[in-house]
C-alpha cells in the first residue's frame, strides 16, 4: 500500500513547477490531493488530470493571494473538496519572485512580495490549524536565497528568510499533536519562474560551477524530499531547514 493512502495535502501553487511535481508525487504516494493555484485554470487542469491519468485522486481549487479574500475563498474549497475529512498534509509552495536590488525595489512590489510569500501563507497554516489531523505534516517552501547573499533578490530573501522562521516555534507549538513542520530551501530549479535566467546559458554554467552537483534543480528533486518528509519515514524531523539544492555555494570546489 502506498505510504499515504487514507491522507489528504493541499498543495499551494501545486498547478505548476516545484508544486506540480509536489501534487504529483503526494498523489502518487496516495494522498488525495488539493491543487491550489492563482489564476492559470490550464495549468491546474492539466495537473489534476495528469494525476488522474496516473490513477491518483485530486481537485483543483482558485485563490488569487494578495487578494482580499483569498485565504477565505481557498479554504472554501479546500473544506468542499475534502467533504468532512480533515487535512494532513499542508505544502505552502506558491511563490513570486523579483528580481530588483535594494535602490530598484518599490513599496508596491515590497508590498506584493510579503502579502504572497509570507503573509498567506502564514494565514494559511492559521486557518488548517483546526482541519490538521494529528499526526499532520507542514512543509513550508523556502529557498537558498535565505542562506547566501542575492542582492539583486533582496525583497525575495527577506520574505523567504520569514517564512523560513515560522517553522522552529510552529514545531514546538504542534508537536505534542504529532505535527511535524518543516522547511524545504531549494537551489536554482527549472521552471517558469526562473526561465529568465535558466534560458541564459552563461547563467546556468555560473550556477553549475558553484553547485557541488554540478547542474540546476529539477522541481522533483524538491518533489521528492517534500514526499520524503510529508511521510511516515519523517516522522522524527522537525523544526528544520533542508537545503535541496545540490549542494550549491558550499565554498570552493577544487
Ligand atoms: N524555481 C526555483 O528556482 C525556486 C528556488 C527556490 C525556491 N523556490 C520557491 O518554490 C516555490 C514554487 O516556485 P516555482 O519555481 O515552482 O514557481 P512557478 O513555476 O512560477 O509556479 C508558481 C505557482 O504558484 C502559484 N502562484 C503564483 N502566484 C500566486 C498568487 N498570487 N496566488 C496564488 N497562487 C500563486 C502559481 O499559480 P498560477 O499559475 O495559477 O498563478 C503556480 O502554481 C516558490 O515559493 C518559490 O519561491 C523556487
Amino acid at each position: 500500500m502506498a505510504v499515504l493512502t487514507g491522507k489528504t495535502a493541499l498543495v499551494t501553487g501545486g498547478s505548476r513547477g516545484i508544486g506540480r511535481a509536489v501534487a504529483l508525487r503526494l498523489a502518487a504516494d496516495g494522498a488525495l490531493v488539493a491543487v491550489h493555484y492563482g489564476g492559470n485554470d490550464d495549468a491546474a487542469k492539466e495537473t489534476v488530470t495528469r494525476i488522474e491519468e496516473a490513477g491518483g485522486r485530486a481537485f483543483a481549487v482558485r485563490a488569487r493571494f494578495g487578494e482580499e479574500g483569498a485565504v477565505e475563498q481557498l479554504f472554501e474549497g479546500l473544506t468542499a473538496g475534502l467533504a468532512g475529512r480533515g487535512l494532513d498534509i499542508l505544502v505552502n509552495n506558491a511563490g513570486i519572485s523579483s528580481g530588483s536590488s535594494v535602490s530598484q525595489v518599490t513599496e508596491q512590489e515590497w508590498d506584493r512580495l510579503l502579502a504572497v510569500n509570507i503573509t498567506a501563507p502564514f494565514f494559511v497554516i492559521q486557518r488548517a490549524l483546526p482541519l490538521l489531523n494529528d499526526g499532520g505534516r507542514i512543509v513550508n517552501m523556502g529557498s537558498t536565497a535565505s542562506r547566501f547573499a542575492v542582492s539583486t533578490q533582496i525583497g525575495y530573501t527577506v520574505t523567504k528568510a520569514a517564512l523560513e522562521s515560522l517553522a522552529p516555534s510552529l514545531a514546538n507549538e504542534l508537536g505534542r499533536r504529532g505535527i511535524t513542520v518543516n522547511t524545504v530551501a531549494p537551489g536554482a530549479v527549472r521552471t517558469d519562474l526562473t526561465a529568465g535566467y535558466t534560458s541564459i546559458p552563461e547563467v546556468v554554467a555560473g550556477l553549475e560551477a558553484i553547485t557541488a552537483l554540478g547542474r540546476l534543480g529539477e522541481p522533483e528533486d524538491v518533489a521528492d524530499v517534500v514526499g520524503f518528509l510529508a511521510g511516515p519515514a519523517a516522522r522524527w524531523i522537525t523544526g528544520r531547514t533542508i537545503d535541496v539544492s545540490g549542494g550549491t555555494y558550499l565554498g570552493p570546489i577544487a
